[in-house]
């Protein structure tokens, strides 16, 4: 049995991630559970599932999460080092890794140094640092496994090639609810707007990455890293029905592709069995009900952040953590109805211009940028706050 310790169990991901647990219990065993506030779940969960640690990663609910369970032998830790310590523990033989944005960045660099396997949903962790992370990975015979349903695909794809005939890769996207915008529509978006995302359900952070198309460009740069691929190579394609997960053209001009239903179930559970396939209870595609499979080019006059991603990625060094941490802060900022839709390109812009690069980024170099961009974001935020 593989045993499992579980990064974000309370979120999107991680209970989905806990559906499949539960459908394969002969196969599949929670050593941890990590999450942060929402203990009262954290607690249910930990009631069913019986790990030998769970956590949260704020201090000031571990009284909360101790009493919750205290009539059960688990062990109970606080704090985001106590994340980062327990991953490295013996028993634990995947590091199901679905926290969200950079927080996610310290635990994997431990996991990877104590030799675990990460099924990595985080993909801002190889946003961030994709070249630290896939050096330390190679260095401790470590393997990363996406759990993003497009890098999933492209792993299936690539299983039996020879990496040197890959030409390109072909990453799909809905392109969110404000596709069909124009620049004017896209001038007065509300976040509740922005947080209905027309195919999937996921958290608030990646649900705007969507609308922002920053996700995709997140993508970009996690497929660059994953695959050893170029971001010249990395082609992003709009294909609104999300059926086609993503695809591989080889050099003989042959396009493998992954297809299946816009369901996240299937991609954690082919990370967390591999390489074997299990039997499931998912809903399968049924052709008669998508006769119409579309595909376009992104917009990056409406949506500049798929130019902003790759342009980061294309200077490398510690532009990528710019690019991130940039966003998070936007982010939060939206969601707080501080700035506009629109204003959070401007802003990540203005930051990448104003932010100081590095070439080669050494690990403080990142935690410092990541700080460093915080307040610069915060600074432009301040001078285009709505009133
Ligand atoms: N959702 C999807 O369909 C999907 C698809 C592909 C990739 N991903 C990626 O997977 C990651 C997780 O996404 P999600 O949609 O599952 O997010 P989510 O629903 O917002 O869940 C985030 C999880 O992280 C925990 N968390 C948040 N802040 C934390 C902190 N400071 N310290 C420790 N834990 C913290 C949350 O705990 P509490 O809830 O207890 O506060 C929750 O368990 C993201 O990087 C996303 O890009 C998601």
């Amino acid at each position: 049995m593989k045993q499992i310790a579980l990064l974000g169990s309370t979120g999107s991901i991680g209970t989905q991630a806990l559906d499949i647990i539960r459908q394969q219990p002969e196969k599949l065993g929670i050593y941890a559970l990590c999450a942060n506030n929402q203990v009262e779940l954290l607690v249910q969960q930990a009631r069913e599932f019986l790990p030998d640690v769970a956590v949260t990663a704020n201090k000031f609910k571990y009284k909360q999460l101790k009493e919750g369970l205290k009539d059960l032998p688990i062990k109970i830790w606080a704090g985001i080092d106590a994340i980062s310590q327990i991953v490295e523990a013996e028993p634990i033989d995947i590091v199901l890794m679905a926290l969200v944005g950079y927080i996610g960045l310290k635990p994997t660099i431990h996991a990877l140094k104590a030799g675990k396997t990460i099924a990595l949903a985080t993909k801002e962790t190889l946003v961030l640092a994709g070249e630290l992370i896939t050096q330390l990975a190679l260095k401790h015979h470590a393997t990363i496994l996406p759990i993003d349903s497009e890098h999933s695909a492209i792993f299936q794809c690539l299983i039996g090639e020879n990496p040197d005939t890959v030409e390109r890769i072909i990453l799909t996207a809905s392109g969110g609810p404000f596709r069909k915008y124009s620049l004017e529509q896209l001038q007065h978006v509300t976040k509740q707007k922005a947080l209905k995302h027309p195919n999937w359900m996921m958290g608030n952070k990646i649900t705007i990455d969507s609308a922002t198309l920053m996700n995709k460009g997140f993508e970009v740069i996690e497929a660059k890293w994953l695959f050893g691929v170029s971001p010249e190579q990395i082609q992003v394609l709009i294909h609104p029905q999300s059926i086609i997960h993503s695809m591989v053209q080889f050099k003989d001009t042959s396009i493998k592709a992954q297809l299946g239903l816009p369901d996240m179930h299937l991609p954690i559970q082919y990370a967390l069995t591999y390489p074997e396939r299990l039997n499931s209870y998912f809903k399968s595609l049924d052709f008669d009900e998508y006769s119409h499979l579309t595909f376009e080019k992104p917009d990056t006059v409406r949506f500049r952040n798929l130019n902003l991603a790759f342009e980061a990625i294309r200077q490398g060094g510690n532009m990528p953590c710019i690019l991130n941490a940039s966003n998070e802060t936007v982010i939060d900022a939206f969601l707080q109805d501080k700035i506009s839709f629109f204003a959070m390109s401007d802003i990540i812009e203005k930051t990448m211009e104003s932010t100081a690069f590095i070439a080669s980024p050494t690990y403080e170099d990142l935690v410092e940028t990541d700080q460093i961009t915080r307040i610069i974001t915060s600074k432009e935020i301040m001078k285009r706050q709505i009133e």
